[in-house]
């Protein structure tokens, strides 16, 4: 039986500053899963115009973020990295794939619900599609795994869905046409073009809190700066910005059931475990009993231990934007040959003449 071949992809929206949400809950994991598998890294500029059409620095953030996937660790020689506009198969696959899922599946996305707020008539088009984009996105690579963050998995799921109602709607022109790789749908064997693409998003901190709110995101549009840790904040913001954390009265916890009820403690807990690759149980059986007073310096050496470097590269990489360019370049045309035998595929199998 032939097997998809594992392939990772990920992406990120050219939206802001990168924070350590995003570097936790993607960028790091995209660094270290580049030892065992072939991977994609994408800067999706389209999906930037979905909540906002005009942004006055779009291309500085794209090249923004790309800096920082390089800075982190990213080699763009043994894998692939490129802004997805580059590569116009992502929006017409998307078109297809907005012809494959429902309306109502996309009106059930929490991010949707989120975004659009109270006034969703209003809301653009493309925020409500957004998931299909994303669909598209992954699937043009057939791409077996996608590192990404907790808020993600609903969108994951529904990519599982648009691939399996494509796979089954065409499963006799699939199967005709000797397109299909066989896999285990539950207990049963079947026939599919694209794969069901599994999340990766375990880990010690899927979820990174705001650092004023632990029952929130740490997100980019926190009106609050104290909220997140920037990948481009100095040592002293970092430092500061955990030792103004917020906390409870409590020395940690000797136990990590002992973090149960206490979003903040396991918030930071969670994020010390993630900067150094342990387990909280391991920071736990470390600090456990010690107060904020002693875990917050540890912390904040360790956080700029690890950012420092990063924020450094990135102003070096960003002072050569001719370079990150051509990187882009290159990676559009290398994912562009993906992505022009996935088309050609698809549309055979549909019955688009090519
Ligand atoms: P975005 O900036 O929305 O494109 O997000 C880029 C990546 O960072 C996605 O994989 C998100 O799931 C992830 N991410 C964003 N915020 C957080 C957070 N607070 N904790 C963990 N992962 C996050
Ligand atoms: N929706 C993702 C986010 O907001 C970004 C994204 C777009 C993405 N396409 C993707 C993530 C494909 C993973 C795979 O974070």
């Amino acid at each position: 039986m032939s097997e998809f071949s594992p392939r990772v992809f990920s992406g990120v929206q050219p939206t802001g500053n990168l924070h350590l949400g995003n570097y936790l809950g993607a960028i790091r994991k995209f660094v270290a899963l580049q030892e065992s598998h072939n991977c994609v890294y994408c800067v999706v500029d389209l999906h930037a115009m979905t909540a906002q059409l005009v942004h006055e620095d779009l291309e500085e953030q794209i090249r923004s973020i790309t800096a920082a996937f390089l800075a982190a660790g990213i080699d763009p020689k043994a894998h692939i990295v490129f802004n997805q506009s580059r590569v116009p198969q992502h929006a017409e696959l998307a078109w297809i794939f907005n012809c494959v899922a429902r309306i109502g599946w996309m009106n059930r996305m929490t991010q949707f619900k989120d975004k659009a707020g109270k006034d969703r008539e209003n809301a653009s088009l493309g925020l409500l599609a957004y998931p299909s984009l994303m669909a598209a996105d992954i699937l043009l690579y057939r791409a077996t795994h996608v590192p990404v963050g907790d808020d993600q998995k609903q969108h994951l799921e529904l990519t599982r869905d648009i691939a399996q109602k494509f796979n089954s709607d065409f499963s006799e022109r699939i199967e005709k046409l000797g397109l299909g790789v066989e896999m285990m749908v539950g207990e049963e064997r079947v026939n599919g073009y694209f794969p069901l693409t599994e999340p990766l998003i375990e880990g010690p901190a899927p979820r990174v809190m705001s650092l004023r709110d632990g029952t929130k995101k740490m997100s980019k549009s926190d009106v609050s700066d104290l909220s997140r840790i920037n990948l481009t904040d100095d040592a002293d913001t970092i430092s500061k910005k955990i030792r103004k954390a917020k906390t409870d009265p409590e020395p940690l916890p000797s136990d990590l059931e002992g973090l149960v009820d206490r979003p903040e403690a396991d918030n930071l807990v969670g994020i010390y475990a993630a900067l150094s690759d342990r387990s909280k149980a391991d920071v736990i059986a470390e600090f456990g009993g010690r107060q904020f007073s002693a875990f917050k310096p540890a912390l904040s050496e360790l956080a700029v231990s690890v950012l420092s470097p990063i924020s450094t590269q990135m102003r070096s990489l960003l002072d050569d934007p001719a370079y990150i360019d051509g990187v882009l370049a290159d990676g559009g045309e290398r994912a562009g040959e993906i992505a022009e035998k996935t088309m050609k595929d698809v549309k055979a199998i549909i019955g688009l003449l090519a």
